[in-house]
């Protein structure tokens, strides 16, 4: 059989991260391999993100540019995935004529019986069935890079209708996935080399409500137990179902990272009832004490909104203030963006655009001063760092991408902080440093986003560590 190339695209979260790596594996089980330039490939999937209107933008100018390419190439299939997909369907296929398949967020698992039937008739097709329960086959497990890190999804779907956000309605109902066939994809993950697992849903913390599945913690407590694992993460967690029990995980479970990444969206109360977030400025701050009660050195991240229908100067300077309280260790901002499906987009008193940038830029420029002094307290520290692979400088500079002796290398503290650092050579000699090595760094230098230092010694290796450079 002829060997085809086929190109990813993918936009927007981790969880369209997660379903391209599924898409890829399965292409590469068939007789599809992976390229790096899209005007090579014979199939092109964009993977797209409608959280805001420019993320839609940019996947729908993407999948215009496919347009001159399909006429040079009319065999090239063309497939429109992701959260653009789902929303608009068959609307897709009307406007541009280049496309070939449609497929809805949870229609992944189907993709290769998708292209076969188009390959045959020629006919395009639109697949955006969902369905309230989890689906297992949706989980086809392959792994296609050699990352130190992986994604295992955990649910799917929102039940929360925050006012502004599309992903109830795109992604469909919350519903969890099995804690047996969770804790078997980390170990499967482990035996192949990952060191460090990140536990993805929209809201992780309500994990198994639903289904009587027992608690997230509970479950983190199983994934803990997992030999050769060294980290887990999660993401994303809502505020209001942070419960006291997950807290103290935090106490008792030693693989979990000093990490914790709480979209608070706005500091005002009368922002947050108009947001439908149930919860308030007061108990989001207790949370977070009770975190650093449990974990004093556990970096707190966000997600803020700039210009939600109704902020006004008064709102707005409560987010202000909630940075200084909060003390984050960084933010991801971004200005109110109406999408329609979402009940704010039909909201009276929008903030008019030129407010909402003012409001972004002022957000921004406060965080990388907190970012960059609470950085700055780190340097002369020594922090342990996993290994991710070398460091984006040494990757440009060694385009071979083999490890040289000076090179730099990158990986992320607990705290999730990237470390670029060099290695000593006496020890770099008798031990070479690998992705998946876990070093102590001593940290020289601090900046707003990332920190840097040398590494005096190896904590830990692993005889099965695969390659010596991650293949980023
Ligand atoms: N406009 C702007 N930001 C949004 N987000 C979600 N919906 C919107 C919107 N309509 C942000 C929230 C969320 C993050 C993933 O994206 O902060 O936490
Ligand atoms: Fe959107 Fe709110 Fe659900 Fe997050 S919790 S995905 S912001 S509706």
């Amino acid at each position: 059989m002829k060997q085809k190339r086929f190109y990813i695209n993918t936009m927007g979260c981790q969880m369209n991260v997660y379903d391209s790596s599924r898409m890829a594996a399965a292409l590469a089980q068939q007789q599809y391999k992976p390229v790096t330039d899209y005007r090579k490939a014979d199939l092109v999937i964009v993977n797209t993100c409608t959280i805001r209107a420019k993320a839609r933008q940019k996947a729908m100018s993407f999948v215009g540019r496919l347009e001159a390419e399909k006429r040079k190439d009319p065999d090239m299939i063309v497939a429109v995935a992701g959260c653009v997909a789902q929303q608009e369907g068959e609307g897709i296929l009307d406007t541009f004529p280049q496309v070939d398949i449609v497929l809805g967020t949870q229609a992944v698992g189907r993709l290769p019986r998708l292209i076969d039937a188009v390959e045959r008739d020629g006919i395009r097709r639109v697949d955006i069935a969902m369905s309230d329960a989890v689906v297992e086959t949706d989980y086809p497990r392959g792994r296609v890079d050699q990352d130190v890190s992986d994604y295992v999804t955990i649910m799917k779907g929102c039940d929360n209708f925050c006012t502004y956000c599309v992903v109830p309605y795109v992604r469909g109902r919350e519903a969890s996935r099995l804690p047996e066939n969770i804790v078997n994809e980390v170990k499967a993950l482990v035996a192949d080399g990952v060191r460090e697992v990140i536990l993805l849903g929209q809201n992780v913390n309500s994990y198994g409500n639903k289904e009587n599945f027992g608690s997230f913690a509970d479950l983190l407590s199983r994934i803990n137990d997992v030999e050769g694992l060294m980290r887990l993460r999660f993401t994303t967690s809502h505020p209001k179902d942070l419960s006291d029990d997950l807290i103290e995980a935090f106490g008792r479970l030693d693989k979990l990272t000093n990490h914790f990444h709480l979209p608070v969206q706005a500091g005002s109360d009368r922002i947050l009832r108009r947001m439908n977030r149930k919860y308030t400025r007061q108990s989001y701050l207790e949370k977070i004490s009770r975190l650093r009660e449990v974990r004093p050195d556990m970096a707190i991240t966000t997600d803020i909104i700039a210009g939600f229908p109704g902020e006004t100067n008064v709102d707005f300077r409560q987010t202000m203030t909630l940075l200084e309280e909060v003390q984050f260790d960084n933010i991801f901002a971004f200005m109110y963006s109406d999408r329609v499906l979402a009940p704010a987009s039909r909201f009276k008193d929008k903030v008019p655009m030129p407010e909402k940038k003012r409001r972004l830029a002022a957000l921004l420029e406060r965080q990388k001063a907190i970012s960059f002094s609470k950085n700055q307290r780190r340097v002369g520290n020594t922090e342990t760092v996993l290994v991710e692979g070398l460091s984006k400088h040494a990757l440009r500079k060694n385009k071979t991408e083999k490890a040289g002796e000076n090179d730099q290398w990158s990986g992320r503290t607990t705290t999730n902080k990237v470390v670029n650092f060099y290695v000593d050579l006496d020890f770099a000699e008798s031990q070479p440093v690998k992705s998946g090595s876990l070093v102590s760094v001593r940290i020289d230098d601090a900046f707003a986003y990332s920190l840097s230092g040398r590494a005096t010694h190896i904590l830990h290796d692993f005889k099965q560590t695969r390659g010596n450079v991650n293949a980023a």
